[in-house]
């Protein structure tokens, strides 16, 4: 029998959607795929040699369970030179993707029935991560003339003296918005004094189109109460590599260490050492890839404002999504038979079997309403992508 807490999980959002993607494909029919969360660029050389490199000198045995201490000094100097904060090695643990790390620190901070905070809409995986640990998801609703980005006022409405933990995606995944150091402080200066730990998950961190991102670790007083969640699988990019990386206070990196070496020791010696490569090498490749986002960014965004202005989305400032307000379809798709109540997944839906375009649907985010774009692919894609939503607006518009 299986167990109550598995029983508990939500299947993801966007598997119906992904699962349809592949029968359409497997029928012979293209899709535009704008529904995946992954970078449409190769892993960096460096990265590459340094895992040949590994393979071929024999540098493929057990290590520390918090990671190869190479890696963990690489971390380091990264996040002093890029986000001016300072860490030590004994503060680091190296994980299997970004996933584990949220999983780690959850396990490690949670009691039973504490509550964690997440603002919607929400990376899909942070509830269901939350509940596996036995800790209780709380969400948080957000304003819109905040751009949905979570504020110190919003976590004072929600906090109770059972709250243990913020969850905070900056950039975020699926808005795309990317928060300032004042929005920072004030997300601070409601936690710590309450003694609410932050976990900033700042994955998409290199990815920014802001003046600045600023790491909520780099806020002084918010340093120890902050899980500094980041990895190298969107910014090298890589993504089936599996590194991801915690740091933190060494008490509770030294809790996670320990608990990682019960559970799978640590990621694979070959992705640790290409990701010493990737680390110390330069940063021309990150440099190319962010401009190209940059780009697609721009014109999806000019194309939207012009040729769609009834779905307003959310200005991007990071990350490689764009979170579209379909709201002026919701009539027509609410009364279209068989309609559910999820009229962000039923339009997503008609848009896969109709125009052959693939998105997720904000309800998938814990936002009904939106659907989420990426562009992390060609440009040629996106905009014909984007002609096709415009088409099935007009199409519903008329009815
Ligand atoms: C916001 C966010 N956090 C974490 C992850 C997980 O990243 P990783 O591949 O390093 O496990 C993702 C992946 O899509 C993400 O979007």
């Amino acid at each position: 029998m299986l167990s109550e807490r598995i029983k508990n999980m939500v299947p993801s959002g966007t598997l119906e959607i992904n699962a349809r993607v592949f029968e359409l494909r497997e029928a012979g029919t293209e899709i535009v795929n704008l529904s995946v969360g992954e970078p449409d660029f190769n892993t960096s050389d460096a990265a590459k040699i340094g895992g040949i490199k590994a393979i071929v000198e024999n540098k493929t045995r057990y290590d520390k369970a918090p990671g190869l201490m190479e890696l963990r000094e690489a971390i380091c100097g990264k996040l002093s030179r890029e986000n001016g904060v300072e860490y030590t090695p004994d503060q680091i643990v190296v994980t299997n993707g970004a996933k584990q790390c949220i999983t780690n620190a959850c396990l490690t901070l949670l009691n039973p029935g504490d509550e964690v905070l997440i603002p919607a809409p929400y990376w899909v995986s942070y509830p269901e991560i939350v509940k596996i640990c036995g800790g209780k998801p709380v969400f948080v609703e957000t304003k819109r003339e905040n751009d949905f980005k979570l504020t110190g006022e919003d976590i004072e409405k929600y906090a109770t003296d059972k709250t243990k933990m913020i969850i905070l995606c900056n950039p975020s995944n699926p808005l795309g918005t990317v928060h300032t150091r004042a929005e920072l402080q004030g997300i601070a200066d409601v936690c710590v004094p309450r003694g609410i730990y932050i976990m900033s998950d700042e994955v998409y961190e290199r990815i920014c189109f802001a003046d600045e991102f600023v790491s909520m670790a780099s806020i002084s007083e918010a340093k120890d109460m902050t899980v500094l969640i980041n990895g190298l699988s969107k910014s090298i990019p890589m993504t089936g590599w599996r590194i991801g990386y915690t740091a933190t206070t060494a008490e509770i990196a030294k809790a996670m260490g320990s608990l990682q070496g019960h559970i799978t020791s640590h990621p694979s010696m070959v992705s640790q050492w290409a990701g010493v490569d990737a680390l110390n090498s330069g940063s021309d490749y990150t440099g190319m890839m962010i401009g190209k986002y940059r780009e697609r960014m721009e014109a999806a965004s000019a194309y939207l404002k012009k040729e769609l202005p009834e779905v307003p989305f959310i200005e991007p400032k990071g990350a490689f999504y764009l979170f579209l307000d379909i709201s002026c379809v919701k009539s027509a798709i609410e009364a279209l038979p068989g309609a559910t109540e999820e009229y962000s997944k039923d339009f997503t839906m008609k848009l896969l079997n109709e125009k052959h375009v693939a998105v997720a649907p904000g309800s998938a985010f814990g936002m009904d309403g939106f659907i989420r774009i990426a562009y992390a692919t060609d440009l040629d894609s996106i905009i014909e992508g984007l002609s096709r939503i415009k088409d099935l607006v007009k199409e519903l518009e008329s009815k």
